[in-house]
């Protein structure tokens, strides 16, 4: 499902090819089709407004970057589809905090999503996190379930949106 990009075909095959990589920060090249697929999602989608601001934990954080890459008459299309972030020194504390996790819409339902959150928890596990944290939209409960978080605390809503605390202790 995921390989780094020196283990891709040499030659796109007619199926898209998928892969994550990780970036730090927000000085890498790619970070701009990161901002644009936020604003895609969780501005014009969701109404989020704050999703065009910046967000000052951008910059400390870790990025997962999930890219498709398609094969036309004209070459290779490159395209990001999937994104989220994971910012493992929150507060001191032995602690992570997921967050922005979003595939574009024409291709939710594949996998992308799994495949950037996989990503993001290999990195609080490498790190040696002992609890990873997310504020789950409700539709998203059975997608962070199933990759090991469980609902902790009330309900709440923000910008209208219901949401909840997930937490997943490291196995
Ligand atoms: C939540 C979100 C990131 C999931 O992304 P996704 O790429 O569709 O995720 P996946 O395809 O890995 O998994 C989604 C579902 O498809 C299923 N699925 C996974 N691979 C599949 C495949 N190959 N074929 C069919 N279904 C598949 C999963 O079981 C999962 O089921 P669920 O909907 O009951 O949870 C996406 O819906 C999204 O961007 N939503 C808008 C932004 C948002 O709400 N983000 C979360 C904020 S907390």
């Amino acid at each position: 499902m995921t390989a780094p990009p020196d283990q891709r075909p040499a030659h796109a095959a007619e199926a898209p090819v998928l892969w994550v990589e990780i970036i730090a920060g927000t000085s890498d090249p790619a970070w701009p089709a990161v901002v644009a697929l936020r604003e895609r999602v969780f501005g014009r989608e969701q109404r989020i407004s704050e999703a065009t601001a910046s967000d000052p934990d951008d910059a400390r954080s870790l990025h997962a970057l999930a890219w498709m890459e398609t094969a036309n008459p004209d070459g290779l299309d490159r395209r990001l589809v999937g994104t989220g972030r994971i910012t493992l020194d929150r507060a001191g504390r032995n602690e992570a905090l997921i967050a922005w996790v979003a595939t574009a819409p024409e291709v939710r339902q594949r996998g992308i999503g799994t495949a950037v959150m996989r990503a993001l928890v290999a990195e609080a596990d490498a790190a040696g996190i002992g609890e990873t944290l997310l504020a789950a939209q409700r539709h998203a409960e059975g997608f962070y379930g199933r990759l090991g978080f469980f609902a902790t605390g009330a309900p709440y809503a923000v910008h209208g949106i219901p949401h909840r605390w997930m937490i997943r202790t490291r196995g």
